[in-house]
């Protein structure tokens, strides 16, 4: 019988698309799935802390084996943040907002160095394991482009002219931390299956 897995996210789309990939080793649920509506408190200090939360959580709760992501935004220059505070660095959960404030704090500065980063928690049959993915790049001084979301209009990845925001959604998918860390994640767990 094909194992289950949970993606602590109720990002049906994202759920779908590791479900893709894991067709044949894994059925991957989410949240909804397992009829969790909790919103899983985020209180770590750190991307790993967040993500092992959240996957902690379900496998307590769920006695199901189960994955986390947690994201966020570094900037050199800005001591690392907003890091983990990124989907909320102003205060408020709005995109633009968040945005306006990290170009106003970047007002003059030179070093326009960042890097978008996600930890993934993995916690199977008790064992907790990481996953990590990185994309260096810089922070333009003014928006550009229309796809994605977050901080993407601001962020063009290193060796790139164009901003994320300028990218299309599968080509932002080649290279993004979160799929860098997908990535990683996707080969262990296929790693672990048996060759029949
Ligand atoms: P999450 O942990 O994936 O929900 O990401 C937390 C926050 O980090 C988001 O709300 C965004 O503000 C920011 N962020 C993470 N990944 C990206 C990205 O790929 N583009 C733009 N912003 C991102």
């Amino acid at each position: 019988m094909i194992k289950e897995l949970v993606f602590a996210t109720n990002n049906k789309h994202k759920t779908e698309e590791v479900g893709k990939l894991l067709l044949n080793e894994y059925k991957v649920l989410n949240l909804s799935d397992i009829g969790c509506t909790v919103d899983i408190p985020e209180t770590g200090d750190t991307f790993e802390e967040n993500a092992f939360l959240k996957s902690s959580y379900v496998v307590e709760n769920y006695q199901l084996d189960c994955f986390a992501d947690d994201s966020g935004l570094e900037i050199e220059a800005l001591n690392n943040e907003p890091g983990i505070y990124s989907a909320r660095y102003s205060g408020q959960k709005d995109d633009q907002v968040n945005l306006k404030l990290v170009l106003q704090k970047m007002e003059g500065l030179s070093n326009r160095k960042a890097r978008f980063k996600t930890v993934i928690s993995l916690i199977q049959e008790k064992k907790n394991y990481f996953f990590e993915g990185v994309i260096n790049g810089y922070i333009r001084e003014n928006p550009i482009g229309d796809q994605g979301f977050g901080y993407d209009p601001i962020f063009v990845p290193e060796g790139y002219e164009q901003s994320f925001a300028q990218m299309s959604m599968e080509q932002k998918n080649q290279i993004s931390h979160r799929a860098i860390a997908m990535r990683k994640l996707i080969a262990f767990l296929k790693e672990q299956q048996p060759v029949l």
